[in-house]
């Protein structure tokens, strides 16, 4: 839930640090700071984002060859200066950042009170440091030694990159539950959250593993368990470039991801779908493909928009294979104690690959015997490695807190597994599987179709700006695509909207309809349409102001609509590819027109890495 940065190595560490925790802050951004090896250890840290730290510390000497930085997403203790990360050891001679939570820091913190210790944040980091460095001194031990004894009595998930007074070129690292990644250059590495801190420097790195301790010198990367046993780093290639990561005159990562999706959902069929030939390869889900296709049951477990993709997937699956479908939020599966038989499938859906709740939830289902496939944006992450198989969406860096491109990435893999699965088993009859496979490879050329008409959505934000209250409504595949518009108003603009089932309305929403509640209908032409309109009807003769998304030239709809967002006509099954873009673009032109920061929402973190 922060991002965390390290540098050791011939260059300045600081602005390297800076540029680096600038691109993670969309895993946090209330409190930033920094820990530079300068003569002794200096630390710098502040609330707020990284640009308000860097003005802070103008004119300071920042000189080091090796340091740590952290933009924190605060857990335990409010944003702060005093909880901002890095943080210090009683005696000042270590210090350390982290990103995850420690479960049994109270614990931790009674022993170390009992010993006379006391705290300047509220943070369990500073709990662990301080842990760390008393085990250090009582058993005169090495800081690498010290930290592995530490962790072995720690509860929770971490990553956790620490500097030493007495050994300045030195980064002690380890994760368990958390995301890092070193990078590997000449004379050099880099740490972080993520490859982006840094992409200009090397194309090398190493994921690193749970339960995994790094030490990091300029010239020298030692991985160990906590054994203590060494471990060969695996080195890869990092297939990644700079232009993924800056916005490229956009203003803002949202719109340009918004943006790009005829260029990701194209990426994401690339390769697989062949409507001439009639085949989807993925071969990801073709060795477990007798699996799937002989399982009773389907379980989706994502949050947020990746749980909205479930949902449409739920759908699909049910009509074009016949098995039966259940969809889960993560952080109630995880602690219920759902029935899973062995042989059922599970299919864990994630922009990032590292959200906490879906990792648990499969990694206990895992253990009951089910097979895990995961739909996961993020090449390497936790979740796609704890999965058995899978496909990824290929729809590069998402870095607006929104998500915007992954989920349409999302259906699109969702949709060609359900094909899939749903021809090996005969369940779609063959005209309707050539006709599907040809028109979900002109979606790319709809989305594109769909956003030409991105100004009358802005100006529709305009009029719209001051709603209080926003409901949106939608039937059968675009349901849950009403559920993800209001969840992208919501968390762009603060202002607060409902998704709704259409029909439901009448048992209880519907009174909160008069003049001044715009109701959003996502009302593309399906086999639900006509009673879409009725519920139109209903809204309008309660005064409600009726925006609507709708299929090119139905007239009908229209004349019942204050103003309308408009996508091209597709199969029911697609059309939820096209009819979100029209309620990506209108929360982020409110967002935008109420002056709100679109990337960065007040209290959200692009991964949530904690339960
Ligand atoms: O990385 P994931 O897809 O697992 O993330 C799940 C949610 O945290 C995420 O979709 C969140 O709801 C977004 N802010 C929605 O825009």
């Amino acid at each position: 839930m922060c991002g965390i940065v390290g540098y050791t190595g011939p260059r300045e560490a600081y602005p390297i640090i800076i540029k680096g925790l600038k691109r993670l802050e969309y895993r946090g951004y209330d409190s930033t700071g920094v820990a530079l090896q300068n003569g002794g250890i200096k630390v710098y840290k502040k609330k707020g984002k990284v640009a308000e730290l860097e003005d802070t510390i103008v004119g300071k000497d920042l000189h080091a060859n090796t340091g740590i930085g952290h933009t924190r997403w605060a857990t335990h203790g409010e944003p702060s200066d005093r909880n901002a990360h890095p943080h210090q050891s009683a005696s000042g001679k270590l210090a350390m950042i982290h990103n995850g939570i420690i479960e049994n820091y109270n614990q931790l913190k009674q022993e170390l009170s009992n010993k006379g210790y006391t705290f300047t944040s509220d943070t369990d980091t500073e709990v662990l440091l301080n842990f760390i460095e008393e085990i250090k001194s009582n058993n005169n031990c090495s800081l690498e030694e010290a930290v592995r004894v530490a962790l072995k009595r720690v509860t929770g998930a971490y990553v956790i990159l620490l500097l030493d007074n007495d050994d300045p070129e030195t980064i002690i690292a380890a994760r368990k539950g958390s995301p890092l990644v070193i990078g590997v250059g000449k004379g050099e590495h880099f740490l972080g959250s993520d490859a982006s801190p840094m992409l200009e420097y090397t194309k090398e790195v190493v994921y690193v593993n749970d339960y995994e301790l790094a030490i990091v010198k300029p010239d020298e990367l030692i991985l160990k368990n906590l054994g203590n046993e060494k471990i060969t780093p695996y080195v890869q290639k990092l297939d990644l470039e700079l232009a993924a990561i800056e916005k490229s005159g956009y203003d803002h990562f949202m719109l340009k991801e918004i943006f790009e999706q005829p260029r990701t959902i194209h990426d994401c069929l690339r390769g697989r779908l062949d409507a001439m030939a009639g085949t989807i390869t993925m071969s990801g889900i073709q060795q477990y493909a007798d699996q799937i296709v002989n399982t009773n049951r389907i379980i989706m477990i994502a949050c947020g928009t990746s749980w909205h993709a479930g949902l449409v997937a739920e759908y699909i699956f049910e009509e074009l294979t016949r098995i039966n479908v259940e969809v889960e939020y993560a952080s109630e599966f995880r602690y219920r104690n759902p029935v899973i038989n062995k042989g059922d499938v599970i299919i864990a859906i994630s922009q990032s690959g590292e959200t906490a709740d879906t990792l648990v939830a499969i990694e206990n289902a895992k253990e009951k015997g089910a097979i895990i496939l995961g739909v996961v944006n993020v090449v390497g992450s936790s979740i796609a490695r704890t999965s058995h198989g899978g496909a990824y969406t290929h729809a590069g860096p998402e870095i607006g807190v929104a998500s915007t491109k992954a989920f349409t990435a999302q259906l699109a893999v969702l949709t060609m597994i359900a094909l899939k699965i749903g021809y090996i088993k005969g369940t779609i009859p063959q005209e309707r599987y050539t006709q599907l496979l040809k028109e979900l490879e002109e979606i790319p050329e709809k989305v594109a179709w769909t956003l030409q008409h991105s100004e009358s959505i802005k100006v529709l934000a305009e009029k719209y700006k001051d709603a209080r209250d926003f409901l949106y409504l939608g039937r059968g595949y675009n349901f849950p695509v009403a559920l993800e518009g209001a969840l992208k108003l919501k968390e762009i603009s603060y202002i607060h909207a409902e998704g709704y089932p259409a029909a439901e309305m009448k048992h209880g929403p519907i009174a909160l309809v008069d003049e001044s509640l715009p109701v959003v209908f996502v009302a593309t032409k399906d086999q639900y349409h006509e009673k879409v309109v009725s519920n139109m009807q209903e809204i309008k003769a309660r005064k409600g102001r009726v925006i609507s998304v709708i299929t090119e030239g139905d007239e009908n709809a229209e004349a019942l609509s204050e103003d309308v967002m408009v996508v091209p006509e597709a199969d029911e099954i697609l059309a939820p590819m096209l009819s979100v873009i029209p309620l990506q673009l209108l929360a982020y032109y409110i967002g935008v027109a109420k002056g709100c920061d679109v990337d960065k929402p007040r209290n959200l973190a692009k991964s949530v890495t904690v339960e």
